[in-house]
């Protein structure tokens, strides 16, 4: 395994829609394996295809691990399904936008239903910091970051305190 470059934005390829995942063959494996070291090197909870570089579906997380323990998880393919009505606003940041955070307002609870490593369709529910990690990273893969949350003048603002530090 090794740990890859981290794509930072503005690069182009964090504003792509990504393309499903079709093959589950050793360089997917090999890729996921690759994502894990790179995400708990950076060090971060969740890392999306397209941060490293490939515009594919499929992210890993683990939402507890700097608590104490692993609950390493990988996601290919995924869908977010919300449930409820409870919203939920959390300080985010990314680790293609070292330097700056800022609240985003998500569900609280959602239904996550993804294609793990060994090909299984399987579905979950996660709620609180789980649920936001799964939505942030979900929003990779469409292209989207942390940014398209904000309104236009909140959104110039962290842009210039981001361009500042990058
Ligand atoms: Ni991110």
């Amino acid at each position: 395994m090794s740990i890859l470059p981290i794509v930072a934005w503005p690069d182009p390829r964090l504003k792509r829609v990504c393309d499903s995942v079709d093959a589950f063959d050793d360089a997917v494996r090999r890729l996921i394996g690759d994502m894990f070291e790179t995400m708990y090197d950076a060090p971060g909870r969740g890392l999306a295809a397209p941060q490293v570089g490939v515009t594919q579906r499929l992210f890993v997380m683990d939402a507890t691990w700097k608590e104490g323990a692993k609950s390493p998880l990988v996601c290919i393919n995924p869908e977010i399904k919300p449930l409820g009505d409870v919203m939920s606003t959390n300080e985010e940041a990314c680790l293609s936008i070292k330097g700056v955070s800022c609240d985003v307002t998500r569900p609280n609870q959602i239904e996550l239903t993804f294609t793990d490593v060994d090909g299984k369709r399987a579905s979950m529910i996660l709620e609180g910091f789980a649920a936001i990690c799964a939505q942030h990273e979900m929003d990779h893969l469409n292209g989207r970051v942390i940014f398209d949350h904000l309104d236009e003048t909140a959104r110039k603002a962290l842009e210039t305190e981001y361009r500042a530090v990058a």
